[in-house]
């Protein structure tokens, strides 16, 4: 089982996927990644919602549960979600207990920003471990108005450098950058003793993460920065259309699909 020791420790560049359910998480875990992020992306990847706005403390409880119980090696790191974390300490603290007791994650991302400095600090007492996500931070999205690159003036890509040092002091283990400048990346990575994990924010990082369903090629649309290593929509696509072919046609079921009883005489 990989712990946030052997990441920090890690020489190897650090594997991560999003995951959502037992199958997935089947899958990432066999094939060796080292950590699987059950984010709060289940929002608009599986629930079908336009952004990760409306995804409950639930919602993360119940996916981050279908995760653990598949995962036998992977680091789970289940993210908090929209404000249920940083505006009430007591209440980010319980909520981030329950994805560790409830759900058997082995730690919680928190999307990062002043505000996150001192919650870090102290859920890291506690014993939750913490990994921080700075750049681009989804929950902000109604903020920005969109998705923007961040950190590309001089006065962002301080802010971002400083905040991630605040936040390595503060005790978290890891930090995820996303779609930030390569530039901006590498120099955060070279500032930490802590991994950084990036998306979106070039080769320079400690390890790379990307979206399961963008990686494997599920997703309808996937942003500029992911790649597709496989053409899984594609293959569902045409499983479904031979399903519904041979329904219609009478091929399926055939006779090895079925079965038939004898003595059922009074039945005629
Ligand atoms: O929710 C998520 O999937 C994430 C990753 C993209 C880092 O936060």
């Amino acid at each position: 089982m990989v712990t946030v020791r052997d990441l920090r420790e890690s020489e190897e560049p650090i594997t991560m996927l999003t995951a959502y359910d037992a199958p997935t998480a089947t899958i990432a875990d066999e094939a060796g990644v080292d950590v699987i992020l059950v984010g709060d992306s289940v929002g608009n990847v599986t629930l079908g919602y336009e952004t990760t706005i409306p995804v409950t403390v639930e919602d993360m409880v119940r996916h981050t549960d279908a995760v653990t119980r598949a995962a036998e090696g992977a680091l789970v790191v289940a993210d908090m979600p929209f404000l249920s974390y940083g505006a009430d300490e007591a209440e980010s603290i319980k909520n981030a207990g329950r994805l560790l007791k409830e759900a058997g994650a082995a730690a919680v991302k928190l999307e990062s920003g002043p505000h996150t400095v001192g919650l870090t600090r102290r859920m890291v007492e506690l014993g939750i471990p913490v990994m921080a996500h700075l750049g681009l931070t989804p929950q902000h999205v109604n903020q920005y108005g969109g998705y923007p690159r961040q950190g590309t003036d001089q006065e962002s890509a301080e802010r971002i450098l400083e905040l991630a040092k605040s936040h390595e002091d503060a005790g978290a283990f890891s930090l995820v950058l996303e779609h930030v400048p390569s530039n901006v990346a590498r120099e955060v990575t070279d500032a930490l003793e802590i991994p950084t994990v990036g998306i979106g924010a070039g080769p320079g990082c400690d390890g790379q993460v990307l979206v399961f369903d963008d990686a494997v090629g599920l997703s309808e649309w996937t942003p500029s920065f992911s790649e597709q290593f496989g053409d899984v929509r594609g293959e569902m696509e045409k499983a479904v259309d031979d399903y519904v072919s041979a329904v219609e046609s009478g091929e399926f079921p055939a006779k090895e699909h079925s079965h038939e009883a004898s003595d059922l005489d009074s039945l005629y």
